[in-house]
């Protein structure tokens, strides 16, 4: 069966809802996306059947352990990890982040270079200024090209050199879409010995990920941007893992992952985590049999969660055409991203706009009022920003759509925006 959209949006109870009547047009995704109902009941399910702390010898502590143990599985398959050891939760990407780089800094010395991107969101950059700022370390910015709004390959060789010791970058970027070719900044970060954090809360929701194949030695990801709960997700290589000292309390597990997992962690969140990964395995085996070929060398839900992702690809990616070409028809709109038609396979379908005389938030507010959910500002990615030179005009409008919107829904954004524009006084 080809990918069937009335089942995906019916496993969604948030996509039926309505406010006075007014159907609801969830294109603020890149923030945070709805949850299929199988996410809801898996999460109560743990706080009535599981409730109790880990590694107790009562049912409900089992219980939890279970929860815990099919949550790493879970994640290893999505990200495909070679172990779920590997796979560390934690509250959001940027607790775990401001968290684990204290542990990195370990490695570090003053004059060390480290490498940060002039296109990420501030949760792969604010933690390493600040490490950066404790122990004196060298900072690099790595710009992108804002004509191409991609990075160019020859920056990237002169921004790594022989000092680099850690290149932080973005998998996919959370306010112009581009998809980055971190496969390649990873072998040429690897070339000096460097280590490489990649951060792909925007990645994770809409690439076929894989970490074995990415050669990163970091990669972290947030669930509530892949239809799962609020809770952050970091895979790192063992033998770095393995390496680094744990900042965590004495009693806490020893070993990796749970030195890492600081306090007691939402297992609930975790439940729902697995339930998001068993959606996406689901979509895989019902929905997306052509793709399963390019993942014979999996087996199972590792193979349904990676050969659906790139399915949900290749429609978001015709949402994200239909909704590029409709805004170049708008008076006064730029697109700040990658536009052509045949360079969609480079970009997530988060599309990000600037419009002549008119204030981002002003748009966003017209559209809220019209229960069209869009974001405007910054977005957190004030070095992309700034580097683009819209912060002081307000950033962006983001619609960003995902795989349960519509071909309808892009038609009614557009619609909207043809109404309000006029009015905005664009030039
Ligand atoms: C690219 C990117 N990185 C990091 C974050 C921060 O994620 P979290 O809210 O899990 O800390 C976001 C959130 O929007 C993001 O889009």
């Amino acid at each position: 069966m080809p990918l069937d959209l009335d089942t995906i949006r019916a496993s969604f109870p948030a996509l039926s809802t309505t406010d006075n009547g007014v159907p609801r047009i969830y294109f603020d995704n890149p923030a945070g996306t709805q949850v299929p109902k199988s996410v809801v009941d898996s999460m109560s399910q743990c706080l009535i059947e599981s409730n109790a702390n880990v590694h107790g010898t009562f049912v409900t502590s089992q219980r939890a352990d279970q929860v815990v143990a099919g949550a790493h599985e879970a994640m290893a398959d999505m990200l495909n990890a070679e172990s779920p050891d590997e796979i560390i939760f934690g509250q959001n990407m940027t607790s775990l982040t401001l968290h684990i780089s204290r542990s990195i800094g370990r490695l570090l010395s003053a004059g060390d270079e480290i490498v940060l991107s002039r296109m990420d969101h501030d949760g792969n950059v604010g933690p390493w200024l600040l490490l950066a700022r404790d122990l004196g370390l060298e900072v690099r910015w790595l710009p992108f090209n804002t004509e191409t709004f991609e990075f160019d390959a020859d920056v990237v060789d002169e921004v790594i050199t022989e000092k680099t010791r850690l290149v932080c970058v973005g998998a996919a970027s959370n306010l112009i879409g581009t998809i980055n070719d971190v496969k390649s900044i990873c072998a040429k970060a690897k070339a000096v010995g460097a280590m490489t954090y990649i951060d792909s809360v925007q990645g994770v929701p809409h690439v076929s990920t894989d970490v074995q194949d990415l050669g990163c030695d970091f990669l972290i990801c947030s669930a509530y941007k892949f239809f799962g709960p609020h809770q952050g997700i970091l895979w790192g290589r063992r033998e770095i893992l393995e390496k680094l000292e744990p900042y965590k309390l004495r009693p806490a597990p020893e070993e990796i992952p749970g030195c890492f997992e600081t306090g007691t962690q939402s297992h609930e969140g975790m439940a729902g985590t697995i339930a998001a990964v068993d959606y996406f395995s689901w979509v895989g085996e019902t929905m997306a049999s052509d793709y399963h070929h390019k993942y014979s060398h999996f087996d199972g839900r590792r193979k349904y969660v990676h050969a659906a992702m790139d399915c949900l690809f290749d429609y978001e990616a015709e949402l994200a055409e239909n909704l590029i070409r409709g805004l170049q028809q708008l008076p006064g709109v730029q697109v700040q991203g990658i536009s052509t038609p045949d360079a969609m396979k480079r970009r997530v379908p988060t599309v990000s706009i600037t419009v002549n005389n008119a204030v981002p938030d002003v748009i966003a507010a017209e559209l809220g009022a019209r229960n069209i959910f869009v974001w405007s500002g910054n977005v957190y990615a004030v070095e992309a920003t700034n580097f683009l030179g819209i912060e002081e005009s307000g950033g962006v409008v983001r619609i960003g759509p995902v795989h349960y919107n519509t071909h309808a829904e892009v038609d009614s954004v557009l619609n909207a925006l043809a109404d309000i524009l006029p009015r905005a006084n664009v030039a």
